[in-house]
C-alpha cells in the first residue's frame, strides 16, 4: 500500500514534469485529476473520463484526396485476401491499474465490421492517451485464405474485479495461424464465427514492439513485423498480443502476396498528403547554422575535392551534375565550404529563405502504409554544447563541428485513407516514433493539421517537443536544446519529391544528380581532438575538470554518432525501416 502510494506520488511528479517540458499540455489537467483521484482513494477511478474514452481527431477535417489508383480507396488486395482498416471500436474491458503512468489500459474489438469481412484480432491501448489505432479486418471470397478457428484456449483471465476479463487464443486449423486474440467478459468461449485464422503463406514472423499493459506474469504488447523497410511484404494486423509465464508465442503478422505499391500514392496524392501535414521545423533562438537548399549551397561556392589532388578543388554545378555518381563512400572525393574566410562563414550560416525539403516516398508494411521521409540539408553542423555541474552551458570548441549535415523526419501515412499515423523524429544515432495523437499541431486556418517539430541547437536533431534535452546522468552531458524562435521552416512551402516507390521520371519523379553522390558532403574532421580537449580543460577549476573528463570519455561516440555528412540515399533508413 505504502509502496503503491509512493509510486503514485512519483508518477504524478514524473507526469507533471513531463507535461511541463511539453508544449502540448492538452492532457495535463486530465492526467493530474486521475492521478490525484488514485492517490486519494487508492482505488479505481471509474467515474472519471479517461483520455482513451475520446477518439483522437485532427484539428480540422482531412481533405478529400485526389482519386485514382489504390490510394485512399479504403481497401487493399493482398493477393486474394482483401483487407480493410477499421479505426472505430467497441470497448470490451478496462483495467484501471498498471499500464503507462499506472493509468491502466482498455481492450477493444473493431466495430462496426464491414459486411462480408471478419475480425482478425483485437485492439488494446493505454488509458492515458486519446483513442487512436486500427485493426485490419479480412475477407477472402472464393478462396480459403481465411478460416474459422477449431476451438479456443483460455490464455489468461482476471476475475478479481467486478468486471472479469477472459483472453482467448484461437486454435487454428492445420496450415493456418491465429493473428490476434478475442476478449470476453464472461467465462463462455466465444463463438467459432467470431474471428478468422489466416493461411500460413499469408503470415510471417513478428516481434514485440511496445509494452502496453501487464499484471501478475501476464503482459500485453503491440507488435511489428520482423522484416521491415522499403517494399517489405509484411504488415501488422494492429492487434495486441499476450504473453504469460505459460504462453510465450509471438503471434505472426500478415504477408502481402501482391504488389506492395498497388495502394501507394501517385505524385499528386503525395503532394496533397504532404500539403496537409507538412511540419513547421522550429530552430533554437541561438541557432547560427540554418538549412539551405542543396542548389543554394552548390551555387554559393561549395567545392568538390579529389583525393591526392587537394589543391585543385572544382566548383559544383547548381544541380550537382558534375558530382561523381555511384560508387561507395571510399574517401576518393568530398565536398567542402568555399575557400575564403568570409565566404566560408556566410555559407556555414545557410539560408532559411532558400531552404528546401526533399521528400522520399516509400512503400512500407506490405504496402499498407507510405513513409514520406523529409530530408533537410544544413551546410554546417555547429559544435557540441555541454552541461557541466553548475555550468549550464559550455561550448565544446570545435568538437562536434562538421560541414554537410543531413537530417530527417518521417511521416507514416495509411494508404487506406491518407491518415497520418505516426512521425519519426531522427535524433543522432537513434530516434523516436510519435503517434499523430500526441503531436503538437500548428493550428490556424488551412495549416491546422500541420505538425510542429524542433531542430536542436547546432546538431539539428529532430524532437517533437521543445525542451532542454541533456544527455547523461544529470550533472554532466551534451545539451540538445530546442525551442520556438522566429526562425522556422515551413516545409510545405518549398519541397520537391526526389524519389518515390513505383513512380518514374515519366510520372514526374526525377531523382536529382546529387542523390547518387555516394561520398561525404564534408571533409574528414581536420582538428586534433586531444588538443581541443586539453585546451578546454585548462579553463576549468579542479572539480569541474573531473566531470569534464567523465564527459569526454563518452564524447566521440556521442558526437560522431550523428547522421553526419553522407547523403540521404546512403543512410540505412533510405531502404530500411527507421529504428
Ligand atoms: C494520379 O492518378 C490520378 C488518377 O489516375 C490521375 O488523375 C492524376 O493525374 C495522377 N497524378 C499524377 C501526378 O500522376
Ligand atoms: C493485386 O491487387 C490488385 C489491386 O488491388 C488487384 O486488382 C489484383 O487482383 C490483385 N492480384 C491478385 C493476384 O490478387
Ligand atoms: C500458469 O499456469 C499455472 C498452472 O496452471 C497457473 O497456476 C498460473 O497462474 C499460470 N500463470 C499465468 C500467468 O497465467
Ligand atoms: C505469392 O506467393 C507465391 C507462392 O508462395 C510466390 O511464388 C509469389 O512470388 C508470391 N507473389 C508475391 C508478389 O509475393
Ligand atoms: C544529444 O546529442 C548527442 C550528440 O550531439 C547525442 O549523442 C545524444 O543522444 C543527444 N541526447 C538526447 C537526449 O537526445
Amino acid at each position: 500500500m505504502l509502496i503503491d502510494r509512493l509510486f503514485l506520488i512519483f508518477s504524478i511528479i514524473r507526469t507533471s514534469s513531463y507535461i511541463r517540458s511539453s508544449s502540448n499540455n492538452a492532457n495535463l489537467s486530465f492526467i493530474l485529476t486521475i492521478a490525484f483521484c488514485k492517490l486519494l482513494i487508492m482505488g479505481n477511478c471509474q467515474n472519471n473520463p479517461l483520455p482513451v474514452d475520446t477518439f483522437f481527431g485532427f484539428p480540422t477535417a482531412l481533405p478529400t484526396w485526389p482519386t485514382g489508383g489504390g490510394f485512399g480507396s479504403g481497401e487493399m488486395d493482398l493477393g486474394g485476401l482483401q483487407i480493410r482498416k477499421v479505426s472505430t471500436f467497441k470497448k470490451i474491458w478496462t483495467s484501471y491499474q498498471s499500464g503507462m503512468n499506472n493509468f491502466g489500459a482498455t481492450f477493444f474489438e473493431p466495430d462496426p465490421i464491414p459486411d462480408g469481412f471478419s475480425m482478425l484480432g483485437s485492439y488494446a491501448q493505454t488509458n492515458d492517451q486519446p483513442l487512436f489505432g486500427w485493426n485490419f479486418v479480412g475477407k477472402s471470397d472464393g478462396t480459403d485464405i481465411l478460416k474459422q478457428p477449431t476451438d479456443y484456449t483460455l490464455v489468461w483471465s482476471d476475475t478479481s474485479t467486478t468486471e472479469s476479463a477472459y483472453f482467448w487464443l484461437p486454435i487454428p486449423p492445420d496450415g493456418y495461424k491465429a493473428v490476434g486474440f478475442v476478449i470476453t467478459t464472461t467465462a463462455d468461449k466465444p463463438s467459432l464465427d467470431k474471428i478468422r485464422c489466416v493461411r500460413s503463406d499469408f503470415t510471417d514472423e513478428s516481434e514485440i514492439e511496445a509494452w502496453i499493459w501487464g499484471q501478475g506474469g501476464m503482459n500485453v504488447y503491440g507488435s511489428r513485423p520482423k522484416t521491415r523497410g522499403t517494399k517489405a511484404q509484411q504488415l501488422s494486423v494492429g492487434a495486441f498480443l499476450v504473453q504469460t509465464d505459460n504462453y510465450t508465442d509471438t503471434l505472426p503478422c500478415l504477408k502481402n502476396n501482391n504488389s506492395t505499391v498497388s495502394a501507394a500514392p501517385n505524385l499528386s496524392q503525395i503532394k496533397a498528403v504532404f500539403n496537409t501535414y507538412s511540419p513547421y521545423i522550429y530552430f533554437f533562438s541561438k541557432e547560427n547554422y540554418l538549412p539551405s537548399s542543396v542548389n543554394w549551397f552548390f551555387s554559393n561556392g561549395a567545392l568538390l575535392y579529389k583525393k591526392d589532388d587537394e589543391s585543385n578543388p572544382v566548383g559544383i554545378e547548381a544541380d550537382g551534375s558534375n558530382l561523381p555518381q555511384g560508387g561507395s563512400n571510399d574517401g576518393e572525393y568530398w565536398i567542402d565550404l568555399p575557400g575564403g574566410k568570409n565566404e566560408r562563414r556566410r555559407v556555414q550560416g545557410g539560408d532559411l529563405q532558400n531552404a528546401e525539403a526533399y521528400l522520399h516516398s516509400k512503400a512500407v508494411l506490405g504496402g499498407a502504409f507510405t513513409d514520406i521521409q523529409v530530408w533537410i540539408f544544413y551546410p554546417f553542423n555547429g559544435h557540441a554544447t555541454a552541461k557541466l555541474g553548475i555550468i549550464h552551458e559550455i561550448s565544446l570548441g570545435k568538437i562536434g563541428e562538421h560541414v554537410g549535415d543531413w537530417e530527417h523526419v518521417t511521416l507514416r501515412i495509411s494508404n487506406f485513407d491518407g491518415v497520418l499515423y505516426r512521425v519519426y523524429f531522427a535524433a543522432h544515432a537513434g530516434g523516436t516514433w510519435v503517434d499523430a495523437s500526441l503531436l503538437e499541431y500548428a493550428g490556424g486556418g488551412g495549416a491546422a493539421n500541420k505538425f510542429v517539430g524542433y531542430a536542436s541547437h547546432n546538431g539539428h536533431a529532430a524532437y517533437f517537443q521543445a525542451g532542454e534535452y541533456v544527455q547523461g546522468p544529470g550533472e554532466v552531458g551534451i545539451r540538445n536544446d530546442t525551442g520556438k524562435s522566429d526562425m522556422v521552416m515551413d516545409t510545405g512551402a518549398s519541397f520537391t519529391v526526389v524519389a518515390a516507390d513505383g513512380l518514374s521520371a515519366a510520372e514526374g519523379v526525377v531523382e536529382p544528380a546529387w542523390l547518387e553522390y555516394a561520398r561525404e558532403w564534408g571533409p574528414k574532421i581536420s582538428y586534433d581532438f586531444g588538443k581541443e580537449v586539453k585546451r578546454l580543460e585548462r579553463w576549468l577549476p579542479g572539480k569541474l575538470k573531473s566531470l569534464f573528463k567523465k564527459l569526454v570519455e563518452k564524447l566521440p561516440e556521442e558526437v560522431y554518432g550523428e547522421e553526419g555528412p553522407t547523403g540521404p540515399k546512403m543512410k540505412s533508413s533510405w531502404d530500411g525501416d527507421e529504428i
